[in-house]
């Protein structure tokens, strides 16, 4: 038997999206969960068998970087159509609904858009219900509308998009060239709206508040009055969560691998242990592995070669530890919803890969072991609420993400003992400065990486050769997109003259000011 997960994707109904590869898929969801009603994501090729399924109450389809006439265009079954099921096409979604509902769709040429638009709207009965006349709209398209099939009217144009909002009212099919869950479109979230609720009346039943009860009955329904659950806890957000309440469900049957792989930031290990063992009272392994990991990694500077040796070792490590728990058949992970849909996408998704990101989560599927994944249908802001409802202390529920391969992604080049000890000396003090003045609320990610770059400066009196260290200061809602941020000068002074004066091997601190895209938000 191989791993396999027991649990459903989520209850039924709700609104199914169809992916076609678009960067913006997993806002429309989100988007659509902030109106209290459950959505799921989807690859082309499964839309029918989903739908046949899991009968939603309304198909979103999503943007995406190919043309419809393509040859090799995602494939999406017509018979999609023929379900009864209200359909919004969004910019390549609603070129591919106008070319399989008797339209055409060719090259922009001349109509190509990217960027703000302004709308003007005719018809604003269902879809443009309480939107602007003249509303800013974001457009990225090369593709066109050329011309409507039968039972399609326009509802709303701008300058060079003559079919910007398009209804079949009768069959409830609508299409909009531009992106209505981006920030930057002036009543987006009302379209969406209009749409769900109004247009498709789906049920307002998705609060993950409510979730507790449900996902420790489940939990204790797949586990069994006997069954043993062995997982590896990293002391992040989602990983926590799922254990404590996994915890919750089975007690003691619960067993929690905590990996030491010397990549830690400072006070982690302790953290983790006096939260999980002193105040849970959980069943917690610590192992201290960071020998093996740190001489596997040895010589070693190739960014996606140190992810995968940090993947490998931990699965190594992971297995060992295991093996111990003999009893135990179920492999619990804290695996969201977006790892959920990434995965699809690695696996021949139409989104691409930019990282090969390592999880406590990611496990080989060969350890003959099912699945307790009590987060799978949930976003990370929905897990923080459970957290929250499960009484985790602020402090972890609201933490930064902290990347599965550790320091070892801030520590440019080789990874070792010497560069990890000032860089975790820094990284404490850029914590400490930006909690204490509370300054964590604005930003998703504040920590600081090891530059390799010797530059010349003066301590006391003498010349020094030393490395740089470089402060990431990031906003952003999800990961998928960030901005950097500035901190008060009188923090930003204090950090600098803190790190330069308790931190041995520095003799520089830099600010990185890019933003993500075109950088990552990580360095490596
Ligand atoms: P990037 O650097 O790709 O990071 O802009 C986006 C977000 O993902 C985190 N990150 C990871 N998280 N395993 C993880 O669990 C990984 O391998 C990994 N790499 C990056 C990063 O901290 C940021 O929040």
């Amino acid at each position: 038997m191989s791993q396999s997960s027991a649990q459903p994707a989520g209850p039924t109904g709700g609104v199914l999206i169809v992916d076609f590869g678009a960067q913006y898929c997993q806002l429309i969801a989100r988007r659509v969960r902030e109106m209290d009603v459950y959505s799921y994501i989807t690859a082309p090729e499964r839309a029918l068998f989903m739908i046949q399924h899991m009968r939603p109450q309304a198909v979103i389809l999503s943007g995406g970087p190919r043309s419809v006439y393509e040859h090799d265009a995602p494939a999406l079954d017509p018979a999609i159509l023929q379900q009864g099921v209200p359909v919004l096409g969004i910019c390549y979604g609603l070129q591919w609904l106008a070319q399989h509902t008797g339209g055409e769709v060719t090259p922009a040429q001349s109509g190509a858009e990217y960027g703000r638009t302004e709308l003007q709207v005719m018809d604003s009965k269902d879809l443009l219900a309480g939107t602007k006349q003249n509303g800013i709209v974001w457009m990225s398209h090369g593709d066109k509308v050329a011309r409507l099939g039968p039972g399609f009217a326009v509802l709303a144009q701008s300058q060079p998009c003559p079919f910007a909002v398009v209804a079949d009212r009768a069959r409830k099919f609508y299409g909009l060239q531009f992106h209505p869950e981006v920030a930057h479109t002036e009543d987006g979230t009302t379209m969406l709206q209009n749409f769900v609720l109004r247009i498709a009346k789906c049920s307002t039943d998705w609060k993950p508040g409510n979730l507790v009860e449900t996902k420790i009955a489940a939990v204790k329904k797949l586990v069994g009055e006997r069954g043993e659950v062995v997982m590896g806890l990293s002391g992040g957000v989602d990983s926590s969560v799922a254990a404590v309440l996994i915890h919750r469900a089975i007690g003691k049957r619960l067993h929690c691998v905590f990996v030491d792989n010397g990549l830690l930031r400072a006070g982690e290990r302790e953290g983790v242990e006096e939260l999980f063992r002193d105040h849970y009272r959980m069943d917690l392994k610590v192992v201290d592995a960071s020998e093996r990991f740190l001489g596997e990694l040895k010589g070693v500077t190739d960014p996606e070669q140190k992810r995968k040796i940090i993947g490998r070792v931990f699965v190594e490590v992971f297995r060992g530890e295991r093996e111990r728990c003999g009893n135990a058949r179920f492999l619990g992970q804290g695996t969201l919803y977006p790892d959920v849909i990434e995965s699809v996408a690695a696996h021949g998704g139409a989104t691409s890969t930019i990282k090969s990101h390592h999880n406590v989560g990611g496990l080989p599927k060969d350890l003959d072991m099912t699945l307790v994944e009590p987060l799978r249908d949930l976003f990370k802001d929905e897990v923080r609420e459970l957290g929250r409802e499960l009484g985790l202390p602020s402090s972890l529920v609201d933490r930064q993400p902290f990347p599965g391969p550790g320091l070892a992604v801030r520590c440019l080049g080789e990874v070792t003992r010497q560069k990890l000890e000032p860089l975790r000396g820094a990284d404490r003090i850029v914590r400490e400065e930006v909690e204490k003045n509370g300054l964590h609320k604005g930003l998703w990610q504040y920590f600081a990486v090891y530059v390799p770059q010797k530059s010349v400066g003066v301590k006391g009196d003498a010349r020094v050769y030393e490395d740089i260290v470089m402060l990431r200061l990031v906003s952003s809602q999800d990961a998928m997109t960030a901005d950097w941020e500035l901190l008060p000068t009188p923090v930003l002074k204090r950090i600098s003259s803190r790190i330069l004066n308790e931190v041995k091997g520095f003799s520089r601190v830099c600010l990185d000011i890019s933003s993500k895209p075109p950088a990552t938000i990580e360095w490596e």
